[in-house]
């Protein structure tokens, strides 16, 4: 049974899609559990978000390449409001365009260990409880990048490459249960990613030039709405792109 008010974990809710999705379900009456390494932001945040709607919120730091940082964050999530329901593996990045054959170890590391193994560390503590509870929702986001690859992209597309095989998975292993598992792949959205991806400002803005990217909050709609479905309906993918970008190289530029 589908609680009255559910409580959804949402890793990287500091920034972009993440903090999206947190003002999206609080505007729903979710209970929110709000976790990235930028404690303060998320705090602020869910101090925002509670005032303004009248839910409960836990917020914590949250490193998701860290076995110990994960459980406690969890732990201290269901102590605190009581079960989680819905876990949005948001957190995630991008480092760089270099090429295969010259990535440094360090970048490969940074991205596998954030977006691959932080991704099953997080649904490994916390679905324990979305079973105890009897009712939820496993989120992915994922990318273009799980459907295609292109220059440059070799580790990222490998990450989100991953996602999809692990939602596809997850979803098979819990067909039968009340849950649900979704990923919803984006193309261009504008937030704080291009800004860690290109390592600055200037070099992030070039990259949506001329061209009208999704905002984080079309993608927290995406969220909102295949969780607002009646529950035998599962939305298995989404895959979502700004009108503007055709492919990874078909992208429309206005000139000026
Ligand atoms: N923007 C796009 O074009 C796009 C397209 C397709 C898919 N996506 C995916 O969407 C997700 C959200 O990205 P975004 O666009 O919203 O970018 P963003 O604004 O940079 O947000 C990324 C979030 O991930 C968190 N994060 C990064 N490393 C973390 C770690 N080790 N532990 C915990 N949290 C961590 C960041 O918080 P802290 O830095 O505070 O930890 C931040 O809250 C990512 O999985 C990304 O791959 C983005």
């Amino acid at each position: 049974m589908r609680p009255q008010h559910p409580v959804a974990l949402i890793s990287g809710a500091s920034s972009g899609i993440g903090a999206a999705t947190a003002r999206s379900l609080a505007a729903e009456g979710y209970h929110l559990a709000l976790g990235a390494r930028r404690a303060a932001a998320v705090r602020t945040l869910a101090e925002e978000l509670a005032a303004e709607h009248g839910i409960r919120t836990f917020t914590g730091a949250l490193d998701v390449r860290s076995t110990g940082s994960v459980k406690t964050f969890v732990d201290g999530a269901v102590e605190s409001l009581g079960a989680i329901h819905v876990i949005v593996n948001n957190a995630g990045l991008a480092r760089g365009t270099d090429p295969m054959a010259t990535v440094p170890e360090a970048t490969w590391r940074e991205m596998f260990e954030t977006n691959v193994e932080g991704v099953l560390r997080v649904t490994q503590a916390a679905l324990p409880h979305v079973r105890a509870a009897g009712w939820g929702h496993v989120v992915f986001l994922g990318s273009t990048a799980s459907h295609g690859v292109y220059d440059g992209g070799a580790v990222y597309c490998g990450t989100k490459h991953a996602i999809r095989a692990f939602t596809q998975t997850l979803r098979l292993e819990l067909c039968g249960e009340p849950i649900r598992v979704s990923t919803v792949d984006p193309g261009m959205v504008e937030t704080e990613f291009s800004v860690v991806r290109m390592g600055g400002k200037e070099k992030a803005d070039a990259v949506y030039r001329g061209m009208t990217p999704l905002r984080a909050e079309d993608i927290a709609e995406c969220i909102r709405w295949l969780l607002s479905l009646p529950d035998h309906v599962n939305i298995d993918e989404i895959l979502v792109k700004p009108r503007d970008q055709a492919a990874f190289t078909r992208i429309h530029r206005r000139p000026g």
